[in-house]
C-alpha cells in the first residue's frame, strides 16, 4: 500500500505571540516541524507534503527539498489548508495527516496508525485526558461509534465535559480524503474550513470510520503557547534521556541532563548533571562528561574524558583527556592519548597523538604534531591584525612555558624553545630557539631596597 503524509504548517501561530512561524520553534534543539519530519522518514512514506503560509520562507529554507510543498496564502482554517495538498489527490494507499505543532509524535504511533486503518476509510488518533482543554471533543454514538468531532469553541456544556479528545492526527484512504474536502464549510464559531468536520461527513456517506486511542496522550500534545513549548521540552528530554539510558548510557540526574534528539552515544559512557550535548554530536563507548560541559556537533571517540569544557564543531581521540575548563571550538581536532589541560583554547587546530597542552593556553590555526609537551600559558600569535596565520610544530618538540609563537612559523621535530620566549623565525629540528633578554643578577640589591 502506498503511503502518504501531510503536515499542516501554514498557520500564524498567534498564541505563541511570536514573529517567528509556530512549527519554528526548537524543541531540544529542532524545530518542531523538524521532528516530525525525522519522524516520518522513519516509516517508509513515499510522498510527505507540507503546507506553508505563515512564514513559509523559513519552513523550506530548513527543509530544503527533503518534502514537497503546497501554499496555503489565507489560514482559513486546517481543512483549508488541506485543500491546497490538490497535487495529491490522485494518489492510491493512505495518508496521514499531522499538525505541524505536534513535535512529540514517534514513528511507531505513525506506523500504527497506517496499520490500524486498513479497513476503514478514516482513523482518528485520539487521546484520553483529564480535562479535555482546548481540544477537539471526540463525540461517540451508543454503540460507541465516533459521530463526530466539535471544536472547544463549538461545544455545548455537555460536549465540553468529553475526555477524549482529537489529537489532529489522521490517517485517510487517500481518494476518499480529497472527495469529502469538497463538502467542508465554515459554518462555525471560528469560521474557517475544520479537517474534523470530515468525520461528520464520513459518517453520513456510511465510510467506516475508526478511531485509535494513543497509549501517552503527551506525545501527541498540540503545541500552542510557550506554556506548551515549555512541557513539550520536558517530554522530548525525558524521551530521549531514557532512550540513551536504555541503550546502556548512564545518566546521573536525567532532569538536568539536555541532549539533542539527533546525538549518539555509546554504551558505558556516564554524563553528569547539567551536560548540554547538541546538534549532530556523536559520543564513543567509556566516555565520561563530568558536571557543566557543552557539546555541539562534536566527534567524541572512545574512553575520552570531558571535564567542565565546551567543545563545538571539533573531535577528539580516544583516551584523551578535555579540561577543566577548556574550548575546543572551529574544527580543533585533537588526536588521541592527549591531555587538554585547564583553562585552554583550540581553534582550527590540529593536536597529534601522545601530545600535552595542560594549563592556560590558546593554539589557533595550528598543525602540532605526536608527543609534543605545550608548557603553561603558551600562546600561538595567529592574528597580526589583518589576516590569520598558521603555527606548525614538528613531532617530539617542548615548548616551554610562557612562550609567544609568532605565525607564520615553523618548529622543527626535537626542538626545544625556552620558556619566556617569543619566537618569530623558524626553528630547526632538533635545534633550541631563545628569544629573552639574558638575565643580569646585581649583587645585595634586594637587601639594600628593602631598608630604603
Ligand atoms: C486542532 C484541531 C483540534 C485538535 C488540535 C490538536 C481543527 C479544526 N482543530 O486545533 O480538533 O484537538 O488541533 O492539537 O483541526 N494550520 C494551517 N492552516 C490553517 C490553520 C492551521 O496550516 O489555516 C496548521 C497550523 O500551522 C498547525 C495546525 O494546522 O500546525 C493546527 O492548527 P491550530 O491552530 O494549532 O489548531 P488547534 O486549535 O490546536
Ligand atoms: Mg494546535
Amino acid at each position: 500500500m502506498m503511503k502518504s503524509a501531510i503536515v499542516l504548517a501554514a498557520g500564524k501561530g498567534t498564541r505563541m505571540k511570536s514573529i517567528h512561524n509556530k512549527v519554528m520553534h526548537p524543541v531540544a534543539n529542532k524545530p518542531m516541524i523538524g521532528h516530525i519530519i525525522s519522524a516520518l522518514k522513519k516509516c517508509d512514506i513515499e510522498n510527505i507534503m507540507v503546507i506553508v503560509g505563515h512564514g513559509a520562507e523559513s519552513v523550506k529554507e530548513y527543509l530544503q527539498d527533503e518534502v514537497q510543498y503546497a501554499l496555503q496564502s489565507e489560514q482559513l482554517g486546517t481543512g483549508h489548508a488541506l485543500m491546497q495538498a490538490r497535487a495529491f489527490e490522485h494518489f492510491d494507499g493512505d495518508t496521514i495527516i499531522l499538525c505541524g505543532d505536534g513535535p512529540l509524535i514517534q514513528p511507531e504511533t505513525i506506523q500504527k496508525a497506517f496499520e490500524a486503518n486498513q479497513d476503514h476509510a478514516l482513523t482518528v488518533l485520539t487521546a484520553q485526558l483529564k480535562d479535555g482543554e482546548n481540544y477537539g471533543r471526540i463525540v461517540r454514538n451508543k454503540e460507541g461509534y465516533v459521530e463526530k468531532i466539535v471544536e472547544a469553541k463549538d461545544c455545548n456544556e455537555e460536549e465540553k465535559k468529553i475526555k477524549e479528545i482529537n489529537t489532529g492526527i489522521f490517517c485517510f484512504k487517500n481518494k476518499l480524503l480529497f472527495e469529502g474536502l469538497n463538502e467542508i464549510t465554515n459554518k462555525n464559531a471560528q469560521q474557517e474550513y475544520y479537517l474534523t468536520d470530515l468525520v461528520e461527513i464520513f459518517r453520513k456517506k456510511q465510510y467506516s470510520v475508526n478511531a485509535m486511542v494513543v497509549e501517552d496522550p503527551q506525545e501527541t500534545m498540540g503545541v500552542n503557547d510557550r506554556v506548551d513549548l515549555a512541557k513539550a521540552q520536558q517530554w522530548m528530554k525525558r524521551f530521549i534521556n531514557h532512550k540513551h539510558m536504555m541503550q546502556g548510557v548512564s545518566i546521573i540526574d536525567p532532569e538536568n541532563t539536555y541532549i539533542d534528539a539527533d546525538v549518539e552515544i555509546g554504551k558505558d559512557t556516564i554524563i553528569y548533571p547539567n551536560v548540554h550535548i547538541q546538534g549532530k554530536t556523536k559520543i564513543g563507548e567509556h566516555v565520561l562528561i563530568l558536571p557543566n560541559s557543552f557539546l555541539c556537533n562534536a566527534h567524541i571517540e572512545d574512553g575520552v574524558t570531558i571535564d567542565s569544557s565546551k567543545i563545538v564543531d571539533s573531535y577528539v581521540g580516544a583516551h584523551t583527556v578535555v579540561g577543566p575548563m577548556s574550548h575546543l571550538r572551529n574544527h580543533a581536532h585533537v588526536e588521541e592519548n592527549v591531555r587538554i589541560g585547564n583553562f585552554v583554547e583550540f581553534k582550527n587546530a590540529n593536536f597529534g597523538k601522545g601530545s600535552k597542552c595542560a594549563h592556560l593556553t590558546y593554539i589557533g590555526d595550528s598543525d602540532i604534531g605526536e608527543r609534543v609537551n605545550v608548557g603553561c600559558g603558551v600562546v600561538t600569535v595567529n592574528y597580526d591584525g589583518k589576516k590569520k596565520h598558521r603555527t606548525i610544530v614538528g613531532n617530539d618538540a617542548f615548548i616551554g612555558s610562557n612562550c609567544n609563537l609568532v605565525a607564520p612559523v615553523t618548529i622543527g621535530e626535537n626542538a626545544l624553545l625556552a620558556a619566556g620566549s617569543t619566537i618569530t623565525d623558524n626553528v630547526d629540528n632538533g635545534d633550541m630557539g631563545i628569544a629573552r633578554a639574558r638575565q643580569v643578577n646585581k649583587e645585595g640589591y634586594g637587601t639594600k631596597w628593602k631598608k630604603k
